[in-house]
């Protein structure tokens, strides 16, 4: 595991966008952590560096948003999926190795999560923005 400070909404997207140079184009990131944590943040950095031209905000209705770059990415946000009926009807599992997905709201879908994924957890750092990232199954940076 490794632990990753960020000190503003900058520094996330940037985080975001390093991790991204390492993919290959069809990893699942798992993300938790709470509201206003830097979920959507991250993902903006991420899809940023895949050339995604497209606004990328929280997929809460939807629940996810298709993003067209160099490889695509599928942003989910897990807030209202409860029940495994919720996941299957999102199509999730029809989107695995069809290119990067990454999942807010992961608590909510724990135990679905397929097994060897990328997994960051955002809490709260000692200020208001700073924000603490603790990455499993990720070594490259
Ligand atoms: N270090 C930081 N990293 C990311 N965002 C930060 C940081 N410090 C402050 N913020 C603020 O926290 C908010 C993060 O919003 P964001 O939409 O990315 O969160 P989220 O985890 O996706 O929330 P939600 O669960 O509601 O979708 C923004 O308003 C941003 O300005
Ligand atoms: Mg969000």
């Amino acid at each position: 595991m490794k632990q990753i400070i960020s000190k503003s909404e900058q520094e996330t997207e940037k985080l975001g966008e390093n991790i991204a140079k390492h993919l290959q184009g069809n990893e699942i990131i798992a993300l938790f952590g709470g509201m206003g944590m830097g979920k959507t943040a991250f993902t903006r950095g991420l899809s940023k560096h895949f050339g995604v031209k497209d606004e990328v905000s929280s997929p809460t209705f939807s629940i996810v948003n298709e993003y067209k770059g160099k490889n695509n990415i599928y942003h989910f946000d897990m807030y209202r999926v409860n029940t495994w009926d919720d996941l299957y009807s999102t199509g999730f599992f029809e989107y695995i190795d069809k290119g990067i997905i990454i999942i807010e709201w992961s608590e909510n879908i724990e135990n679905a999560l397929p097994e060897n994924i990328i997994k960051i957890e955002i809490k709260r750092g000692s200020n208001e923005n700073e924000r603490l990232f603790n990455i499993k199954g990720f070594d490259e940076i």
